[in-house]
């Protein structure tokens, strides 16, 4: 008898253990090879405590966002449904489970724990998961804002950033986005998160094909596309605002940003916002572009050399008191900026919450500290490297404050949709 219970006890052990999958991060160079579900949860959690701790403010009540799985893109939505108690879409473009050892891309949990929240607090939180670049999801969305969302929307937010975009036209055609300077090569240190290591980076210049690939994918083409079928379509509310963030930054980092590839698509948005506000003026409407701070995400630590500008840069804004995540950012740009009564705009119209990463002593103890970081000294108190890091972390839902389990229930988190 005792024999037998102790057989089902084993069986049990093993069911459990089979059940329950134990995660440690990866990561192969910049990018992220694991996630950790509970983790992610906790970072929407305490970003949705950031909001509420800000107090409420009247922003947009249906809101779109576009890219809101993650990063700027989840930041806008979390201050749009926490701040100011929208129901919001969101389109993003996720990895779901494969097997116990790819739990998938954070930002498929950070959709599914938002709408957990948004849920419990009344609110309406649909999630698309697909390639906001094609006409079915357009067309997606469009039927589900009319059949389902109350039929109008007053805010879109444009967070996009995709390594690449099927022509709409010609299926055939396929856009890559490439980093790269534009007319010249640039050698610069990089940082290898995976390694621990700083490097040294020559990034050739990019081809006049590589450039408009570029524009196609990171340009405003798709945005435009977005509120014209959306406009025509009737659902665009009287008064109705959209914002596409944009990024400038130092003059040390223009060669293989501003002035590269990645410069050039933003340059091309900032043609496109002119555009969507001629297509909007008759709806009272306001399209934005934000010019945003520099921010530890997916897409910019595999951007060339801009990692190590980040490490200094933060060190500055740090000792400074200004150094901002993704929800602290978007949070004061809608709050005091796009619905608030203090709106910093630049001479060509461009909102510009970046002003204290631009701030003139920011920039100058930047610049000096960024000719003294070497090989030997990145990866300590003289530079944000720490931070860095553990910004990129959490991301992946590793190192959150408040998150201490690094196993997860599997059959519990795959019975989860967004
Ligand atoms: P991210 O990688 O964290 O987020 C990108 C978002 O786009 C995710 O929600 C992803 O699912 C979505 N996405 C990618 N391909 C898609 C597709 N085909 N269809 C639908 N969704 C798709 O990136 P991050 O850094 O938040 O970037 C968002 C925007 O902010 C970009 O336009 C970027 O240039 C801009 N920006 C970023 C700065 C930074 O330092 N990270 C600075 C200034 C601007």
């Amino acid at each position: 008898l005792l024999n037998e219970r102790l057989k089902k006890i084993e069986k049990e052990v093993f069911i459990m253990a089979e059940k329950m999958v134990k995660i440690s991060e990866k990561l192969k160079g910049n990018v992220a090879r694991s996630v950790n579900p509970y983790g992610c949860k906790q970072e929407v959690l305490n970003q949705i405590d950031y909001v509420k701790k800000q107090g409420h403010y009247n922003g947009a009540k249906k809101a779109l966002i576009i890219g809101g799985s993650s990063s700027y893109g989840l930041a806008s939505r979390v201050t749009q449904a926490f701040g100011s108690g929208a129901d919001t879409i969101c389109v993003a473009y996720e990895r779901p489970v494969k097997d116990e050892t790819m739990l998938g891309t954070a930002g498929w949990w950070n959709n599914i724990y938002f709408k957990q929240e948004a849920e419990k607090a009344g609110l309406i939180a649909k999630n698309f998961n697909g390639d906001a670049f094609t006409k079915e999801i357009k067309q997606q969305v469009l039927d589900y804002i009319k059949d389902e969302f109350g039929g109008q929307i007053d805010l879109l937010v444009y967070s996009v950033a995709a390594p690449k975009r099927v022509n709409p036209e010609n299926p055939d055609e396929v856009w890559r986005s490439q980093m790269k300077p534009v007319g010249k090569s640039v050698t610069g240190y990089n940082v290898n998160l995976e390694k621990n290591e700083l490097f040294e980076q020559t990034v050739e210049s990019a081809t006049k094909e590589e450039t408009d690939a570029t524009v196609h994918v990171m340009g405003g083409e798709d945005w435009e596309l977005w509120v014209s079928m959306l406009k025509e379509a009737g659902v665009l509310a009287e008064g109705f605002k959209t914002i596409l963030y944009s990024y400038i930054g130092s003059p040390v980092t223009y060669d293989f940003y501003h002035e590269g590839t990645l410069g050039k698509a933003k340059d091309a948005a900032e043609e496109s916002s002119h555009k969507i506000q001629k297509n909007i003026d008759d709806l009272n409407g306001k399209a934005w572009i934000s010019v945003s701070k520099a921010v530890t995400t997916k897409a910019s630590v595999v951007i060339p050399i801009f990692p190590v500008y980040c490490i200094a840069l933060y060190k500055i804004m740090q000792e400074k008191g200004t150094h901002e995540t993704p929800i602290m950012h978007k949070d004061r740009l809608f709050r005091d900026m796009v619905y608030g009564n203090k709106p910093e705009i630049d001479d060509r119209g461009r909102l510009r919450p970046d002003a204290w990463e631009q701030d003139e002593d920011t920039q100058k103890k930047t610049v000096a500290l960024m000719k003294q970081i070497t090989p030997e000294n990145f990866n300590s108190d003289l530079t944000g490297y720490a931070t860095f890091r553990k910004e990129f972390m959490q991301l992946n839902g590793f190192e959150v404050d408040g998150a201490d389990n690094d196993t997860v229930d599997y059959d519990e988190i795959t019975k989860l949709e967004p």
